[in-house]
């Protein structure tokens, strides 16, 4: 009997993972970590933001993702956006301790500069409402869809946050994947809507 090429989904969820905080530590290591603290919160904006990408990604990859990793887009999506949600929470949590305020938690329009440096803020209001409007998207009929496109608006916030008060992206190298990874996302968005529809229904 012939066994099945398809990878365990075990395996796969803990690789995808532990690559993902392996890139992390690298960004770490490589601007240095004074403060454990800040390194914590650091780490989980960090972890929250590649994550994040990663499910925005899989979203151009449906197919391929059920034909190659042997399991749903929706598996692989939730893997991802779990974890994104979890740094999320840790990152502002710890945020919102260490300040003793929950102030952080509001966007601010002082100023363009200061509203993208705190861009944070309102990509996470945006990351939870899109992410409670997938949950509830058989309540809400086609139009969750159109919701959920404002992931892409909060990963662009995030960027500009990370890019302008982040300490790794001081990094030349960390600035240049910030910007790829933003500009990846703008052509997935782009593409998504330029490519026709197939006939085939894909395994969600
Ligand atoms: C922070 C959380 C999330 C992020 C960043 C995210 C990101 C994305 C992105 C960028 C797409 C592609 C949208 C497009 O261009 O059409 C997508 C598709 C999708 N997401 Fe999410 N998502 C999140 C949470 C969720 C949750 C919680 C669910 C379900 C409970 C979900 C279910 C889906 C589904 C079903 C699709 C495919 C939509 C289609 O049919 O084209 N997402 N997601
Ligand atoms: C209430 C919302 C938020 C607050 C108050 C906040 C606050 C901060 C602060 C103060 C920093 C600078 C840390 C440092 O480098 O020392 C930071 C960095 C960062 N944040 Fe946020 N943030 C928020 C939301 C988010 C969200 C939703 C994401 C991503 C999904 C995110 C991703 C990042 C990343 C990637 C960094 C750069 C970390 C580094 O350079 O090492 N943040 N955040």
């Amino acid at each position: 009997m012939q066994k099945s090429s398809k990878p365990n989904p075990i395996v796969m969820t803990m690789a995808s993972l532990g690559a993902a905080l392996l890139l992390v530590l690298l960004a770490l290591l490589l601007t240095g970590v004074p403060d454990a603290n800040r390194g914590v919160i650091r780490a989980a904006g960090l972890l929250a933001y590649l994550c994040v990408f990663m499910a925005s990604l899989a979203s151009m990859f449906m197919r391929e993702i059920v034909k190659r990793v042997g399991q749903p887009f929706m598996k692989v999506h939730h893997t991802w956006v779990i974890a994104g949600l979890v740094g999320m929470v840790v990152h502002t949590t710890l945020m919102a301790w260490r300040s003793g305020s929950l102030s952080v938690y509001l966007p601010r329009f002082d100023s363009l500069q200061v509203f993208l440096s705190n861009g944070g803020r309102p990509a996470l209001l945006l990351f939870a409402l899109t992410a409670l409007t997938a949950v509830f998207r058989a309540a809400i009929g086609k139009n969750w869809r159109v919701l959920h496109w404002l992931n892409y608006l909060a990963f662009l916030l995030a960027t500009a946050h990370a890019w302008l008060i982040g300490t790794s992206f001081e990094s030349w190298v960390l600035k240049v994947l910030g910007a790829i990874m933003a500009v990846a996302l703008v052509a997935v968005f782009i593409l998504k809507r330029a490519r026709k529809p197939k006939s085939k229904k894909v395994k969600r």
